[in-house]
């Protein structure tokens, strides 16, 4: 299938979205080397690195589908660009946390890198304005940024079984997925999508030997080497997955 890129349709913090010429049923998103942090008050960039998280999330979103979990990615178009189908995104962002880290130590006072007795759920409700509050299933429903409690509980058991096969996937790379956020959309069919990227934006990642953090909160605490690290999780993984 030969895809035409279209007119520029939005942009966010880490892609560009375009249409795809003559054809409803996708989008033309471009990855870009911005990097931003505590809801883009922070703002850096690194050269590569639209290329670096497409091709992470290009290995992870095949090998999700190829266990069954069905996601927007059509067919990359470049180093930086790819196909998606075109989704109407629920707005709310799906995390998925393994051990403590980031907002749910600091608003609890808990020690960070804390293996919890099971995988937690969390929504929160994606509008940058607000800083992207935490969100209670009450409050996403009487509201109305979705439907039904059903709709919940399938993002709810869909985020769970992704992140099984995440924890799996980097395990190989002996690195733990400590945390993470996923976004979903409708299609036309209004069947539910895994859409937007997993990424070292988008995950807390751990070197599993050494502890050390691998992913974008080298950026956010001013560790150093982003680059490098962002570069050594995507070596990982074409080391231990073929596409
Ligand atoms: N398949 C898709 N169809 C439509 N919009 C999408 C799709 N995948 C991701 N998006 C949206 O593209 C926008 C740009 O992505 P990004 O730059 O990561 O935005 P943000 O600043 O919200 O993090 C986001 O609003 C995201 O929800
Ligand atoms: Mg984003």
């Amino acid at each position: 299938m030969s895809y035409k890129k279209g007119e520029f349709l939005y942009e966010g913090k880490a892609k560009t979205i375009y249409s795809v010429l003559s054809d409803e049923n996708f989008v033309w998103l471009e990855f870009k080397n911005s990097l931003t942090a505590f809801n883009a008050q922070k703002k850096g960039e690194f050269e590569g690195k639209g290329k670096i998280n497409l091709e992470i999330t290009n290995h992870i979103f095949k090998y999700l589908q190829s266990n069954d979990i069905k996601t927007h990615w059509v067919q990359e178009m470049s180093e930086s660009e790819v196909v998606c189908q075109k989704l109407s995104i629920i707005p709310l962002e799906v995390v998925v946390r393994n051990i403590t880290a980031g907002s749910l130590a600091k608003k609890f006072n808990l020690k960070e890198g804390v293996q919890l007795k099971k995988p937690l759920v969390e929504f929160f409700y994606k509008k940058d304005e607000l800083g992207d509050p935490f969100i209670s299933d009450e409050q996403a429903l009487v509201l109305g940024f979705v439907e039904s409690q059903k709709t919940l509980d399938d993002l709810k058991s869909r985020a769970l079984k992704i992140n099984e096969l995440l924890i799996q996937f980097f395990d190989k790379c002996e690195i733990s997925l400590v945390d993470f956020k996923l976004e979903f959309g409708f299609d036309l069919k209004n069947n539910i999508l895994l859409a937007d990227e997993i990424t070292p934006d988008s995950c807390r990642l751990w070197n599993k030997k050494t502890g050390e953090k691998m992913d974008k909160d080298r950026f956010r605490q001013d560790l150093g080497l982003v680059k490098e690290s962002y570069e050594e999780i995507l070596l990982k993984i074409q080391q231990n997955w073929s596409l």
